[in-house]
């Protein structure tokens, strides 16, 4: 709207305002005679009076999902149902064969340890340490009891330790990169190696990063083929501060390939975080998906405490059922 026409719209009287082609208004109030001034009143009014069949009430997205209500069963392989969309309520799925890689961005305390607990006990639930490892980057401790099996064959800490991980599974996936003797249909299948999938998960990446040396500098070259090699980097950072992040060079690199990721609550001034995503304030747990596929999809997804499902398996496991 033009700045002096909108100065010239009446204060304190309330209903006053200008149309976009810089009109006045005066906005009607739905109000019946002999009823309170209220909306609320004008619509109690109309449902009391309606004996015929009610609108299906709208369905919100819940405040809390629990962990042990997503369909696990309904997706295999890598696609990873990770919540549910706010659309239509049915499951959201993450299908890492298809994005590789993930990035999650929010302020502190929105549920970002949380995501990567609930992905990592769906991974663990799902395959056997042969099909897929785990290393774990945590400099906070957030995640840890979240794996307990052999699926985890490393959790990263402190810059050392870390750097000596990563540079090891780098130097591990090195021996996957295809030859020249692989043919295409070889490629797409993917059957010129065999072994376990890689998920190097990272909490507070803002710490990790924050260092003199990046200890994830070594994945960076297998990024743009991370499918081919079975490499799955997903991140985890503070929204504070990562419109300055651009020039991280994993982040970056990242960015370039069009990861897919979450935007929880965070601050618009931050500006676009995934995609042209930019954050804004939400509850715990809630966040924008952006994906190639889903575009922009409202979504929740599961509290999970340490060991959620983890232990109902290996019970399962044990009493041989
Ligand atoms: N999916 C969720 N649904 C509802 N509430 C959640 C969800 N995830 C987390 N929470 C709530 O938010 C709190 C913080 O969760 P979490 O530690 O995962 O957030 P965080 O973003 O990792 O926080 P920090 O900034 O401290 O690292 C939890 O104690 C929980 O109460
Ligand atoms: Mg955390």
């Amino acid at each position: 709207m033009k700045r002096p026409v909108a100065a010239t719209v009446p204060e304190e009287q309330p209903g006053c305002g200008i149309t976009a082609s810089g009109l006045h208004f005066l906005a009607a109030e739905p109000r019946v005679a002999g009823l309170g001034a209220e909306t609320t009143d004008l619509v109690k009014a109309v449902a009391g009076a309606w004996a015929g069949p009610s609108a299906p009430r709208v369905r919100l997205l819940p405040p809390v999902l629990p962990y042990a209500e997503l369909d696990q069963q309904a997706t295999s392989g890598l696609a990873f149902p990770i919540g549910v969309a706010e659309a239509d309520l049915r499951p959201v799925v993450l299908d890492f064969a298809t994005e590789p890689n993930f990035v999650v961005f929010g302020d502190a305390e929105c549920g970002k340890s949380s995501f990567l607990r609930a992905l990592a006990t769906s991974i663990v639930n799902r395959f056997s340490p042969e099909q897929a490892r785990v290393i774990l980057v945590d400099y906070r401790r957030s995640l840890i009891g979240t794996i307990e099996t052999a699926h985890l064959i490393g959790y990263g800490t402190a810059a050392p330790h870390t750097t000596e991980l990563i540079e090891s599974a780098a130097g591990y996936l090195q021996g996957r990169l295809p030859g020249p003797e692989v043919t295409p249909a070889e490629l797409r299948s993917r059957s010129w190696w065999t072994g376990p999938e890689l998920f190097v998960l990272v909490d507070d990446y803002d710490l990790v990063a924050g260092g003199p040396s990046n200890p994830l500098w070594a994945l960076e070259e297998h990024l743009p083929h991370a499918r081919d090699v079975g490499l799955h980097l997903v991140l985890a950072r503070r929204s504070g501060g990562a419109g300055r992040t651009s020039y991280e060079p994993i982040i970056q690199r990242l960015r370039e390939l069009s990861t897919a990721g979450l935007v929880m609550s965070g601050a618009p001034e931050e500006g676009p975080l995934v995609d042209q995503v930019k954050a804004g304030p939400l509850p715990p747990g809630r966040g924008r998906l952006v994906t190639r596929r889903e575009a922009y999809a409202w979504c929740s997804w599961p509290t999970c405490r340490p060991g959620d499902g983890v232990r109902d398996r290996h019970r399962a496991v044990r009493e041989n059922r």
